[in-house]
């Protein structure tokens, strides 16, 4: 296979090879989708600060001696990522009740939930991410016992350190979506993106506001407005955060 050839386009990224067999190309887009891509758009600017956002997030955490796909980020929208085996599970990690959550169990938005809820749904757009349970993931054969127990680990982990990082930052962070890879010696890898994409993101400081404090991809979803200033505003504050820590 010839070096950059397309491997596979998803809604958010194109996956290139590269000359190195273990490393790939994340190129993140602009394009932007909803509703299982029933809603398509655009947010100019997306592909590069979703990129600078996550790579910032993937080093911090790899700092924490979580590992991560990411390897190095040598242009704005683009990240040298580990080779993976994505594990087709979307987990999902709430702190506050918002989005499906209160739709499925009428759980008012903004109810704090007293510890966090791990979640799993499908990774599969034709069955449109439905929601797993811990034996249909089995009966599926998605992940082993023991490895669906080291993700949920990894997951509150994961975000206890987003709560603190996200805080730092005046942003509540209110729920978000991991996905998981194995590597070539099956170690369990966390991959994809940590974005305003994939997380559901508050301004703190507009806690009371329900359309000022929002920060992350519901903006498109909810046709909100103002999507770009929203994603360069966490932009803002991740880079700031970082930059605080490592003085
Ligand atoms: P939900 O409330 O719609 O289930 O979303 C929970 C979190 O997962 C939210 O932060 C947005 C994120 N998410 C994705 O990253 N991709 C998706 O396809 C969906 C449905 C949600
Ligand atoms: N992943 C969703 C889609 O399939 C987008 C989302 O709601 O985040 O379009």
């Amino acid at each position: 296979m010839s070096v950059h050839s397309k491997l596979y386009e998803g809604k958010a990224k194109i996956i290139y090879s590269t000359e190195d067999p273990e490393i790939l190309l994340a190129d993140f887009k602009d394009d932007a989708t909803a509703f299982n891509a029933q809603k398509r758009g655009s947010i100019t600017g997306k592909g590069n600060m979703n990129c600078i956002i996550s790579s910032k997030l993937f080093q911090e955490l790899e700092s924490l001696g979580v590992k991560t796909h990411y390897v190095d980020s040598l242009k704005p929208n683009q990240m040298r990522v580990k080779a993976v085996k994505i594990v087709p599970i979307e987990v999902v990690v709430r702190n506050i009740a918002a989005g499906s959550l209160c739709q499925q169990t009428g759980l008012p938005l903004g109810t704090a939930l007293k510890q966090p809820l791990v979640e799993f749904y499908y990774k599969n757009d034709q069955l449109g991410d439905p929601l797993l349970t811990r034996d249909r993931i089995l009966l599926l054969e998605l992940a082993k016992p023991e490895q669906v127990d080291e993700i949920t680990h990894l997951a509150l982990q994961i975000n206890q350190f987003l709560i603190g990082f996200f805080q730092r930052c005046d942003i509540t962070l209110v729920d978000f979506k991991l996905e998981f890879g194995l590597d070539s010696q099956q170690q369990i890898l966390l991959a994809d993106e940590i974005s305003p994409d994939t997380c559901r993101l508050w301004d703190t400081s507009a806690a009371n506001d329900p359309d000022r404090r929002v920060l992350d991809k519901d903006r498109f979803r909810r046709d909100m407005g103002n999507v770009e200033n929203a994603y360069q505003e966490v932009l803002n504050r991740v880079l700031k955060a970082v930059e605080t820590n490592n003085n």
